[in-house]
């Protein structure tokens, strides 16, 4: 199997990246940097997990070249207005002291505010100007991504959403594929939750002799979802790395699956009505 997904824009992304919330400050940036070390080349950040800056710097002293490297970050709700995109947008770049960034999505669709078709039409003008080299959304449900196709014509790179075993999001991807968008996967190992203690994921990773984590994050892979999980420990990160060297058949992969529930959001926001700004 690759290590990279192919975007609808040309681009490629490795099939791994790193989580980066709560990574931040100066420890955050010898985290991040030590993690390009071990091998990771994707960092997810956003503009509200203020830690756009320690993500450049681990960039620069990590020692890997900057063009095998995917920064990513995220527009806030709050600057949605057509006007402010450029200029939140331009503020990301100049953080983290790179020349780019790699991939920009709109951190939620809002929908109450209801001005997200301006946020994406200011993405696409920061894409044009060589600021982003792809765009993409975050929690978007599928009618508003089949506004902003129709009114631009411009069809999102990345759907990233939440996405693990409670909440295995089958109708969203379908969708997402359907229009050729990459799903990534958010909280993929069940922050906060004892996903990595269910017996149906400790039974398979038993048979396997690989960890629950490897196993949740091998299910996003076969699934051709991107998940992004976030740890501050080395061997953890290069565990959660060291998945491309086995497979699950397809009764684990339906075991794990079996675990979704209607409900089994863990975060409770259902990007129909959640506003995060
Ligand atoms: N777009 C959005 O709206 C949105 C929302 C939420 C999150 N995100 C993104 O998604 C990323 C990942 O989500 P997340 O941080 O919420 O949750 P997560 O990656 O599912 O879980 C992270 C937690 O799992 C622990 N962990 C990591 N690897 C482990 C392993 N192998 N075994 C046991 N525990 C392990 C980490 O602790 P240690 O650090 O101590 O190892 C941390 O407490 C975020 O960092 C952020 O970049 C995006």
């Amino acid at each position: 199997m690759s290590e990279h997904y192919e975007l609808n824009d040309g681009t490629t992304l490795p099939k791994v990246g790193l989580g980066t919330y709560s990574l931040w400050g100066f420890e955050g940036a010898e985290n991040m940097a030590a993690a390009l070390q071990e091998g990771y080349r994707l960092l997810d950040s956003a503009v509200n997990y203020e830690n756009e800056g320690a993500v450049g710097r681990a960039v620069r002293s990590s020692g890997v070249a900057r063009d095998d490297i995917r920064i990513a970050s995220k527009l806030p709700g709050r600057h949605h207005k057509k006007a402010n995109v450029m200029r939140t947008i331009e503020e990301s770049v100049l953080r983290t002291g790179l020349d780019y960034l790699d991939l920009y999505l709109i951190h939620w669709p809002n929908p109450n505010q209801g001005l997200y078709l301006e946020a994406w039409e200011g993405m696409i003008e920061a894409r044009e100007r060589g600021l982003v080299r792809s765009i993409g959304v975050s929690n978007f449900l599928p009618e508003h991504i089949d506004l902003l196709i129709a009114k631009t014509g411009v069809t999102p790179s990345i759907n990233q959403v939440e996405l693990h075993p409670y909440f295995s999001q089958a109708d969203q991807r379908a969708f997402n594929e359907s229009r050729g968008i990459l799903t990534q996967a958010w909280t993929p190992i069940g922050k906060r939750t004892h996903l990595l203690e269910e017996p149906a994921i400790v039974a398979i990773a038993r048979q396997l002799g690989r960890t629950p984590a490897q196993i949740v994050l091998r299910w996003h892979l076969q699934l051709g979802v991107l998940p992004i999980p976030k740890s501050a420990m080395p061997s953890r990160r290069t565990e959660n790395l060291a998945i491309f060297d086995f497979e699950l058949d397809e009764a684990q992969m339906q075991a794990i699956g079996a675990l979704t529930r209607t409900d089994g959001r863990i975060f409770d926001a259902d990007p129909a009505t959640h506003e995060e700004f």
